[in-house]
C-alpha cells in the first residue's frame, strides 16, 4: 500500500500480532528506549526515500529521545536546556478542544502532514528460539516499522500498544529499526480529545522475546463472595500452565476455577494484592491478584456486595516538559497527591494511560475507569454528519481500539469500568464495541457518557449536570429520554458524573452542593472532577536583558491559527503538580471521615465504603482569638464504614469563656500507608464557642489642620480628604472597590458574568470627592464613585477619626442609579446573565510597604477562600508572606483572598500596620493592582509596582464552574447594596 492510501485508510493497521495482556516474567525484554536518529519533514512530498535501508547514512540527521513527542523535545536544545520561546526545533504543539485542525473530510488528511523519520541501530544476540516482537507502547498517530530494511507492518491508535513479529528479520549483531510517524492520518478523526496535538514515539519501545510454548496471553478472572468471604480465581492462558498463589497455598491448572476461603478482598481502600505466578516449561510470569466483584443492584454500584462512592478526577497524562510522556516517578506522584487529597477514583480521560500507571493504581488503591482512545467530538460542529461512530467503514477501527485496551489491561483489579471513549456521539460502532467488551469481560461494567439512552452501557453517565437536575436523577424522577424503549433499563442504573466541577483557573466553586446530593441519593455513585492537571507547557520568556522567566504556555502561545486558548488549563494541580486551592477544597468536601461539631456533641461520620476509623486519630483544640487554650485527643471507638457515631464534647468546651473561642477537631491518619504518610490530615471541623469581643470604646482626639490638608494623630490627609500616610507609611486614598480580575468562570460567554460587569463599567470606576468637612473630632469625606460611561454607582461617606486606639474609619456607602437598567442596555446579548450582580463589594487602598512583607491575620486560612470555596480553610491565626499569598494561576486572574478576616497585619520588620474590622471581611494583599492582574495574560506579565494593594471586601461573587458548567449558585451571587464598615488602623 502506498503511504497515501494507508494514511487515508479506515483500517487500523496491518502486520500486528494479536493484542494481549501486559506481563512481566522470565522472558527477555530488551529496551530500545534511548537516543534515536531523527528527521522531521513538513509534508509527505519530503519523506526520505530509502531511509529504512540498514546502510542509509543518517549522519547528518538530528537525534531525539525515544520516548518523546517531537514537538515537546524540540522545545529544548540537544543538551536538554529549555529554549527561549519561539525557538522550537521540531515543530510546535498546537491546542484545540473540539475543532479538528484539518478539514472535516474523512478519511482524508492534509498533505501538510509533519512526518518524523526515526532510525535506531542496535546490537542483539537473540537466543533461545521462539519469536521476537518489536513492541511500541504508544505512537502518535500513524506509523510504519521496518527492521533491517524489511517492512514489519503499520499501526494507528496512538495511546495503544502495537506489536510486530520481528523474528524473521532480527539478526545476531547489528540491526536497524526504522520508523516513519505521521502526525495526521485517518485515525486522527478518532483522536479528537481536548488536548495538545503532539506527535511521535511518545511511549516506550522494546524487543520482547516470546519463547516457544510461552504464555503469550493470560486473563485472570476473579470474584469475591461477600457472603462467605471466599475468593475465586481462574486464569485463562494461551498455553497450558500452572498457577501458583503461594500465600494462599493455591496451585491450579490454567483454566481451572479455584475457590479459596478467607481471602482478603481488593478495594481501593484496601488494595490487597496476592503475588502469584503462572508458569510452564517455557516461561514464568509474575502477576498480582486482587479479589473483587463489581455489580449493579437496585440502581447502585456495588463492589464486593457493598455500594461504593466515587470521589474521582479525570486524569490526562501530562508533564509540562515532556507532554504525555511520563516517568514512573511522576505517575506515582499523581497517585500520592490524589490519595493525600482523599481522591479514590480516576477516569483515564480520554485514553488508556501508560500501563505502569495501572500497576500503581492496583498497588496503591484507586478505582479506575479505563477509557478507550476514542473521540470524534469535532463532528459535532457539522451536526454529527459522517460521524465515524455510526459509519460501518470504521467498525473495525473502533473494535480494534477497544480490543487493544481491554486485552492489555484486563488483569488490573483497579479497573472496574471499561469506557468506550469520550464525546464520539453515538452509533452502531459504539454499540458493537460495548457488545464485544461485555462478551469478552462479563465481570466488568461498560461506561460511555455519550450513550444518553443507556442502551449499551451498565451505568448511566453525565457531565456538568446542574445540582437541580442531578437531584431529579437521584430521586428517579428525571425526564424520559429520547428512546423510551431503554428508559426502563436506564432508570435501574446508577448514575455517575464522569465530569463535573470544571477546575479551570480559580475554582471550582459549589462542590459542597454536589456532595450533599451524592450523600443523599444511593443511585448517585459519585463523580469525577474535570480535571486533574493544567496542561501548561513550560517556556522561557525574556523579561529583562539577560533574565528569562519561566511560565506555562497555553493554546495560542505557539502561533496556532486555530486554538482554544486557556481552556487547556483546567486542572486541580498546576502544570508542575503544585496543588491548587481547588484541590484543597475538593479534599475537604470529599473527606472520608467527616466530623460535625454540634452544640451538644460531636458526630463522626465514616464515609468510607469498607474500612472503619481505627486508622485515624481525632485531635481537638480550643483557641480564643487565635491563641491556644486547651487541646486533647478524642476517644473515638472504631466507627464502621458508612456509619456514624456521636461523642460528647470535651469538658473544656464548657469552660471556654474568653471571647472568640473556637473548637477545632482534626482527623489524621494514625499510621503510614504506601501513598499517605502517618499524621496526614484528612479533614477538619470547627465551631465557634463564644462571640467575638465587643468593640472597644475609643476616646477621640480633635482633627488638626496640616498645611493644606489635615492631620489625625499620625495620619495625614490631603486637601481633598484623601489619606496620604499613617504612622510613616505612605498611602493612597481609600476607594470603593467593585472589580475583580475576571476568573475563567467569569469570562465564560454564555454563563459567566464578566461581560455584564464590563458593560456596567465596574472595571473603570471614577471617584469624585463631593465634600470634605472638618468636624471637631472627625474628618468627613463624601465621594461619588461611578464608572466611566455610566450613571450608576455608589455614594460613600468616610468619617475619619483619631483615637487612643488608633485611626478609625467609619465608612458608609449606598448604591445609586439603575443597576439593572444600565446592565440591560444590550439586553439581547446579556439576557442570560443576572444583570444586577457585581464582582466585589468593598474598599481598597494602596500602602507603601515592601512586597516581601509578612502578613498575619485572624480568619480563614491558610489558603484562599471565596464564598463557595471555603471548605478547605480553617479559622485561626495565620501567617504568610505577600508572595506566598498570590496563587499563580497560569492565566492571571482574581486570587489570594482570605475569607472571614477580622484583623490583618502587614509588617516589613521595621513598620507594621494592623487593620481591625468590625465584622469578618475578605482580605487580599497584592504587590500589583487589580488592573494589572486583569490585563496580564501570563504570569511574567505581573510586575511588582512598588507598594501593596490591600483589598477588603464584604463579599465577592461566588466562583462557580461556569467555564464549563453552572455559574455560582444562588446563595453565592452578589448584588449591589448599601453597606457600612468600621476599620481601625494601628501603626
Ligand atoms: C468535556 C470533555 C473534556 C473537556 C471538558 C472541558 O466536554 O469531555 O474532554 O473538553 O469538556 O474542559
Amino acid at each position: 500500500m502506498a503511504i497515501v492510501e494507508r494514511l487515508h485508510s479506515f483500517s487500523p493497521g496491518a502486520g500486528r500480532v494479536a493484542p494481549r495482556a501486559t506481563a512481566s516474567g522470565s522472558a527477555e525484554t530488551i529496551t530500545l528506549n534511548g537516543r534515536w536518529r531523527f528527521r522531521l519533514v513538513p509534508t509527505l512530498a519530503d519523506v526520505t526515500e530509502r531511509f529504512m535501508d540498514p546502510e542509509f547514512d543518517d549522519g547528518a540527521w538530528d537525534s531525539i529521545d525515544v520516548p518523546s513527542a517531537w514537538q515537546m523535545a524540540g522545545l529544548r536544545d540537544e543538551d536538554g536546556r529549555l529554549l527561549e520561546r519561539g525557538q522550537a526545533r521540531f515543530g510546535t504543539p498546537a491546542y484545540t478542544n473540539v475543532i479538528y485542525p484539518f478539514a472535516i473530510d474523512p478519511p482524508f488528511v492534509p498533505d501538510e502532514n509533519p512526518t518524523g523519520e526515526y532510525r535506531l541501530a542496535f546490537d542483539v544476540e537473540p537466543q533461545g528460539g521462539g519469536r521476537w516482537l518489536v513492541r511500541f507502547e504508544g505512537v502518535d498517530s500513524m506509523f510504519t516499522v521496518w527492521l533491517n530494511g524489511v517492512e514489519l507492518g503499520w499501526s494507528t491508535g496512538s495511546r495503544l500498544p502495537s506489536e510486530f513479529d520481528a523474528s524473521a528479520h532480527l539478526r545476531a549483531g547489528r540491526n536497524v529499526l526504522a520508523v516513519r510517524v505521521h502526525q495526521w492520518s485517518a485515525a486522527s478523526y478518532l483522536e479528537d480529545q481536548d488536548m495538545w496535538w503532539i506527535s511521535g514515539i511518545f511511549r516506550s519501545v522494546s524487543l520482547v522475546h516470546r519463547p516457544d510454548g510461552g504464555i503469550d496471553d493470560h486473563f485472570v478472572h476473579v470474584a469475591f463472595d461477600h457472603h462467605d468471604r471466599s475468593g475465586t480465581v481462574r486464569v485463562e492462558t494461551s498455553a497450558a500452565a500452572v498457577v501458583r498463589i503461594p500465600e494462599l497455598g493455591v496451585e491450579a491448572a490454567s483454566g481451572e476455577a479455584v475457590r479459596i476461603a478467607g481471602v482478603e478482598p481488593w478495594t481501593a481502600e484496601t488494595p490487597r494484592l496476592y503475588r502469584a505466578e503462572i508458569t510452564n516449561e517455557a516461561e514464568t510470569i509474575q502477576i498480582q491478584i486482587g479479589f473483587r466483584t463489581v455489580t449493579v443492584e437496585d440502581g447502585r454500584l456495588l463492589v464486593n456486595g457493598r455500594p461504593i462512592r466515587l470521589r474521582g478526577v479525570n486524569r490526562h497524562e501530562w508533564h509540562p516538559d515532556t507532554g504525555r510522556t511520563l516517568d514512573i516517578a511522576t505517575m506515582r506522584r499523581d497517585i500520592e497527591l490524589m490519595k493525600r487529597h482523599n481522591i479514590n477514583a480516576v477516569r483515564t480521560s480520554h485514553y488508556p494511560p501508560d500501563t505502569r500507571f495501572l500497576d500503581l493504581c492496583d498497588e496503591l488503591g484507586l478505582w479506575v475507569i479505563d477509557e478507550c482512545d476514542l473521540e470524534t467530538h469535532g463532528f459535532g460542529r457539522v451536526n454529527w454528519k459522517r460521524n465515524p461512530s455510526d459509519d460501518p467503514r470504521w467498525r473495525e477501527a473502533f473494535l480494534d481500539r477497544m480490543r487493544r485496551m481491554v486485552e492489555r489491561d484486563k488483569n488490573h483489579p483497579s479497573i472496574i469500568l471499561w469506557s468506550l471513549g469520550n464525546e464520539a456521539g453515538f452509533g452502531q460502532n459504539l454499540s458493537a464495541t460495548a457488545a464485544w467488551a461485555h462478551a469478552r469481560d462479563p465481570d466488568r461494567l461498560v461506561h460511555y457518557e455519550g450513550d444518553h439512552n443507556a442502551s449499551a452501557v451498565d451505568v448511566h453517565s453525565q457531565m456538568y449536570t446542574s445540582p437541580d437536575e442531578l437531584r431529579r436523577y437521584g430521586a428517579g424522577i428525571e425526564d424520559v429520554t429520547t428512546d423510551a424503549t431503554h428508559d426502563r433499563h436506564r432508570r435501574k442504573l446508577p448514575l455517575i458524573l464522569c465530569e463535573y466541577a470544571h477546575a479551570m483557573g480559580n475554582g471550582p466553586g459549589g462542590l459542597r452542593e454536589y456532595e450533599e446530593l451524592f450523600d443523599r441519593y444511593p443511585r448517585l455513585a459519585g463523580g469525577f472532577v474535570w480535571e486533574w492537571i493544567d496542561h501548561g507547557i513550560r517556556q522561557l520568556r525574556d523579561t529583562e536583558p539577560h533574565r528569562s522567566t519561566e511560565f506555562f504556555a497555553y493554546g495560542g502561545d505557539f502561533g496556532e491559527q486555530l486554538h482554544d486558548g486557556v481552556f487547556i488549563i483546567d486542572g486541580l494541580v498546576f502544570p508542575d503538580r503544585t496543588p491548587s486551592p481547588g484541590l484543597i477544597e475538593y479534599a475537604a468536601v470529599i473527606t472520608p471521615v467527616r466530623v460535625t461539631i454540634g452544640e451538644d456533641g460531636i458526630r463522626v461520620e465514616n464515609r468510607h465504603d469498607f474500612i472503619d476509623t481505627a486508622g485515624y486519630t481525632f485531635e481537638w483544640s480550643i483557641e480564643a482569638a487565635g491563641c491556644a487554650v486547651s487541646s486533647g485527643v478524642l476517644d473515638v471507638p472504631p466507627v464502621p464504614a458508612r456509619s456514624e457515631a456521636d461523642l460528647p464534647l470535651p469538658a473544656e468546651v464548657d469552660g471556654a469563656a474568653t471571647p472568640d473561642a473556637w473548637i477545632t477537631v482534626r482527623v489524621h491518619t494514625a499510621t503510614a500507608s504506601p501513598a499517605v504518610p502517618a499524621g496526614h490530615q484528612v479533614g477538619a471541623a470547627q465551631r465557634r464557642l463564644t462571640p467575638a469581643a465587643a468593640p472597644v470604646r475609643a476616646t477621640r482626639r480633635p482633627v488638626e489642620q496640616h498645611g493644606t490638608g489635615w492631620r489625625l494623630g499620625s495620619a495625614l490627609f490631603d486637601r481633598a480628604g484623601g489619606l496620604r500616610s499613617m504612622g510613616g507609611i505612605s498611602a493612597r486614598p481609600v476607594e470603593i472597590d467593585l472589580w475583580r480580575a475576571p476568573t475563567d468562570n467569569d469570562l465564560n460567554r454564555a454563563r459567566g458574568q464578566a461581560s455584564c460587569w464590563r458593560e456596567a463599567g465596574f472595571d473603570r470606576l471614577r471617584h469624585r470627592v463631593e465634600s470634605v468637612e472638618m468636624l471637631d473630632d472627625e474628618l468627613l469625606v463624601t465621594t461619588v464613585t461611578a464608572p466611566a460611561g455610566g450613571d450608576l454607582g455608589f455614594r460613600s461617606r468616610a468619617g475619619w477619626a483619631w483615637s487612643d486606639k488608633g485611626l478609625i474609619l467609619d465608612f458608609r456607602a449606598e448604591p445609586f442609579g439603575q443597576f439593572r437598567t444600565a446592565l440591560n442596555a444590550d439586553a439581547a446579548r446579556l439576557a442570560r446573565a443576572t444583570p444586577s450582580t457585581i464582582p466585589r463589594l468593598g474598599v481598597r487602598l494602596w500602602l507603601d510597604l515592601p512586597s516581601d512583607s509578612e502578613i498575619r491575620w485572624l480568619g480563614l486560612g491558610p489558603g484562599e477562600a471565596y464564598p463557595d470555596t471555603t471548605s478547605g480553610a480553617v479559622h485561626g491565626l495565620h501567617t504568610s508572606r505577600v508572595a506566598a499569598m498570590q496563587t499563580p494561576y497560569v492565566r492571571p486572574q482574581e486570587n489570594g483572598r482570605r475569607a472571614d478576616v477580622t484583623w490583618i497585619e502587614i509588617t516589613d520588620g521595621a513598620r507594621a500596620l494592623h487593620v481591625q474590622a468590625d465584622r469578618p471581611l475578605g482580605a487580599t494583599v497584592r504587590p500589583w493592582s487589580a488592573e494589572q492582574l486583569t490585563a496580564a495574560t501570563h504570569t511574567p506579565g505581573l510586575l511588582e509596582e512598588g507598594g501593596l494593594w490591600l483589598h477588603l471586601d464584604l463579599g465577592q461573587y461566588g466562583i462557580g464552574s461556569a467555564a464549563c458548567g453552572p455559574d455560582a449558585f444562588e446563595p453565592y451571587r452578589l448584588g449591589p447594596r448599601a453597606f457600612d464598615l468600621r476599620l481601625r488602623f494601628r501603626m
